[in-house]
């Protein structure tokens, strides 16, 4: 009904983002402007720039998607105003912060002030299916869509690494956190070592070869070694891909990172400078990591097809070792909450490493052996959005209202069955 809509704004990186979503969390509109092309030909964020695309983008993006949602008077539709407050870069933050002031005074409502990454984790409650205005009626039923309290959040982006075990709004632990790169990072600084695109992140371009390397080296051992091991029924996946393995000429292989630590934090750095030895070993290539620019001198021939094979393998070796790592971790976090006496209703997998179909599958059968879900929320509410901003703030005025009851530590409806 009436002052049922929340504004959420997002300017802590490098998308500037809007969203107007209904207190019960179905989601009406919303508007994104990246700056990929911008920051593409840097390595990296540069702030000042980013700073200057999100005052540049921030009023039009607002604008769209006010109109997209109908809105025609702000004071009498919104009822709040949610903004990302941190962490980010700062003069980034300024800027989605000074929008919500200006919209705050000018129409009189309310600013939500917005933890970026619990607007990450909470995302997982928002309802995905399309919200049209007859469905007012269902504005009155339960708050939160799919991801049930308590559940474990796994964050893995470019810039995000953590694990937490989430037991309402404002009741986190984190787990595990990364020591050095986030796992995104790591897929991107690989890619650049590996030669290939990295506009809007390496990771795509990077499972793609890694894809690579499975169809054109793996698969054909496994169809060899399915017909010699067809009498041995006892076989496990496992087993049976050491085999395969066996079979490889030359197998690239990198060490799990942290596998003698019992922790639940992360580290990829390690992993980064196996593949630059690698590069340097097997493709005789030279890389100079003080040139952000060509971090690698392609060797004679870098794109022939034999080449091609072996950094396809290198890719592999990558992606085998990062995903192993994760599931180490996911497994030990659902295991400490466990035994904590926490039955976590589902696994939330979220941030743009996410989309990764290598992790998503690993990940699902990691649920699967502990008998609870895996929510992956979709793709572009993985990435940094103003949906999850809005969300978040919702969810921030429930608890404050009354309306969602924090739950005391331990009590009855955390209890193991
Ligand atoms: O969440 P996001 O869009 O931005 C932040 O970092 O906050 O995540 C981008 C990161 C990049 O590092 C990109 O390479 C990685 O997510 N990424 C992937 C894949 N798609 C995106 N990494 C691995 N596999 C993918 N398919
Ligand atoms: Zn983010």
């Amino acid at each position: 009904g009436k002052n049922a809509f929340i504004l959420g704004i997002e300017t802590s990186c490098d998308d500037t983002a809007c969203a107007i979503v209904t207190k019960s969390g179905h989601v009406v509109s919303e508007a994104i402007k990246s700056q990929v092309s911008i920051h593409e030909n840097w390595g990296g964020v540069v702030p000042t720039l980013a700073k200057e695309a999100h005052q540049n983008a921030i009023d039009d993006v607002v604008e769209e998607c006010l109109r997209k949602a109908g809105v025609t008077d702000i004071g009498k539709q919104v009822s709040a105003v949610a903004v990302t407050v941190g962490p980010g870069l700062s003069m980034c933050l300024r800027v989605g912060v000074r929008k919500a002031q200006k919209i705050s005074g000018e129409y009189g409502i309310p600013i939500v002030p917005v933890h970026h990454m619990e607007a990450h984790c909470l995302v997982a409650r928002v309802k995905e299916e399309e919200w049209n205005a007859n469905s007012e009626e269902e504005e009155e039923e339960e708050n939160g869509g799919v991801a049930k309290f308590p559940f474990v959040a796994l964050l893995v982006s470019g810039g995000h690494n953590v694990l937490l075990k989430v037991e309402g709004v404002g009741r986190y632990t984190i787990l595990g956190q990364t020591l050095d790169d986030a796992i995104g990072e790591a897929y991107d600084k690989t890619a650049r070592l590996l030669g290939l695109p990295v506009g809007g992140g390496g990771g795509p371009a990077l499972e793609k070869l890694a894809k690579e390397y499975e169809e054109i080296v793996l698969e054909p051992r496994r169809e060899q070694c399915r017909k010699e091991t067809e009498q041995e029924a006892h076989i496990t996946d496992e087993v049976f891909e050491k085999i395969v393995r066996k079979k490889v000429k030359n197998p690239i292989r990198f060490t799990v990172p942290l596998r003698k630590r019992k922790t639940c934090d992360f580290s990829f750095a390690g992993l980064k400078t196996n593949v630059r030895l690698a590069i340097e070993k097997h493709l005789g290539a030279v890389v100079d990591e003080s040139i952000p620019e060509q971090k690698v001198l392609p060797s004679e021939n870098w794109d022939g097809i034999e080449n091609r094979e072996t950094r396809a393998a290198i890719a592999h070796a990558f992606q085998t070792a990062a995903v192993t790592h994760l599931e180490d971790r996911v497994s030990r976090a659902l295991e400490w909450v466990e035994s904590d006496g926490v039955s976590p209703t589902c696994l939330v997998v979220a941030g743009g490493v996410a989309s990764n179909q290598k992790i998503r599958k690993k990940l699902l059968q990691i649920g699967a052996n502990h008998s609870i879900d895996v929510v992956f929320p979709k793709p572009s509410w993985c990435t940094d959005n103003g949906v999850m901003v809005a969300w978040a703030g919702i969810e921030r005025l429930n608890l404050a209202l009354g309306v969602e009851k924090p739950v005391p530590r331990n009590s009855e409806a955390f209890a193991k069955d």
